[in-house]
């Protein structure tokens, strides 16, 4: 791995490099990965858009962040059940989180509107057999297939998963799927008919998450940009070929002309990847206390004022 920009450096330190202008500022800053022609997934998933550099740069923006927020449908597309458990790192990663003013876990948080959670709502297990009365379940047999493991969420301890949708969602759900949001979930109610996503990232950030990491997806993505939410873009780029047909990084209704401008604030190389830093052009770290705030990656895109296709 080499820094191209701001500066050349043979090796960065990546904690270092994308610490900078980031643990003390704050923000929201979201992560991606695409292939060369553009391609957001390769079969229904970013996997196989991934590369050995692509994952180490993966670990540091998660051991960065102080919350981890993403759209349910790369929640179920991704399979989040199992990148729950990466969400509580091993010791190691613990120990870095911690050497970086982090701490140690990592909660994840999903938006849906629709509720359908599935397996990240899992309840948490009953008590540690050694610890109980009750007899041993009688063993399965050799037929059935393996107990699901429980998601990393229900591991004692553990940061509760926090949900963020709307009242009215809450309103149309059934009784058991509200026990299953009482029982495993940190509920976040923002907005009425549809999520607000402006009062949902302050209701992370009244939980002390200041640094949040969003890594999708493209609906989610098109939403927050449109509502003038993202302060930074992390975009890998694999070099790869997806080919024709493959979703992009934003999803949605077409937003207005002009396309939004975009600063190259770093760059790192690997193996022929690329890892962008991108923020808005005039965003540059405050230097006085009466320096103005930075600008996000938005400025007047609105839903409302998106026309449609072709325009
Ligand atoms: N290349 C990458 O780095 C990358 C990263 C992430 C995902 N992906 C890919 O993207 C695909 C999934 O795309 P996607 O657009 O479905 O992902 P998404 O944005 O994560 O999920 C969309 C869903 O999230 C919820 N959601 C998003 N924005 C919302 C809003 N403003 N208000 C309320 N709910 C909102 C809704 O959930 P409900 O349906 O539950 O209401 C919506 O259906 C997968 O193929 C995945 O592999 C790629």
């Amino acid at each position: 791995m080499r820094a191209l920009l701001p500066e050349p450096l043979p090796d960065p330190d990546l904690h270092a490099w994308y610490a900078t202008d980031w643990s003390d500022r704050g923000g929201l800053r979201m992560s991606f990965v695409a292939s060369a022609d553009g391609a957001a997934s390769a079969s229904g998933s970013s996997r196989g858009l991934q590369t050995p550099g692509d994952q180490r740069v993966f670990r540091a923006l998660r051991d960065l962040a102080d919350v981890l927020l993403v759209g349910a449908g790369t929640a179920r597309a991704e399979g989040y059940r199992g990148a729950a458990r990466a969400v509580a790192p091993d010791p190691r990663r613990r120990a870095t989180r911690e050497a970086h003013g982090f701490a140690p876990d990592l909660p994840l948080a999903v938006v849906s509107r629709s509720l359908r959670l599935g397996p990240l709502l899992a309840r948490a297990p009953a008590a540690h057999p050694a610890s109980s009365s009750a007899p041993p379940p009688a063993p399965a047999p050799e037929s059935a297939p393996p107990p699901a493991p429980a998601p990393e969420s229900t591991r004692p301890g553990a940061p509760k998963l926090i949900v963020i949708t709307c009242a009215a969602a809450l309103a149309a759900a059934d009784a058991a799927l509200r026990d299953a949001l009482d029982e495993s979930a940190d509920l976040v109610i923002a907005g009425d008919a549809e999520v607000d996503l402006a009062l949902a990232l302050d209701a992370l950030r009244q939980r002390g998450h200041r640094r949040i990491l969003g890594e999708g997806g493209p609906t989610l993505f098109a939403s927050l940009i449109a509502a003038g939410l993202v302060d930074e873009l992390c975009l890998s780029v694999a070099p790869r070929l997806a080919g024709p047909g493959a979703s992009r990084i934003v999803a949605g209704a077409p937003w207005p002309q002009p396309p939004l401008p975009l600063r190259l604030a770093g760059l790192l190389e690997d193996d022929g990847a690329l890892f962008c830093r991108y923020r808005r052009p005039g965003d540059q770290v405050a230097s006085g206390p009466n320096s103005s705030r930075e600008t996000r990656l938005d400025q007047g895109v609105s839903p409302s004022s998106a026309t449609g296709p072709g325009q």
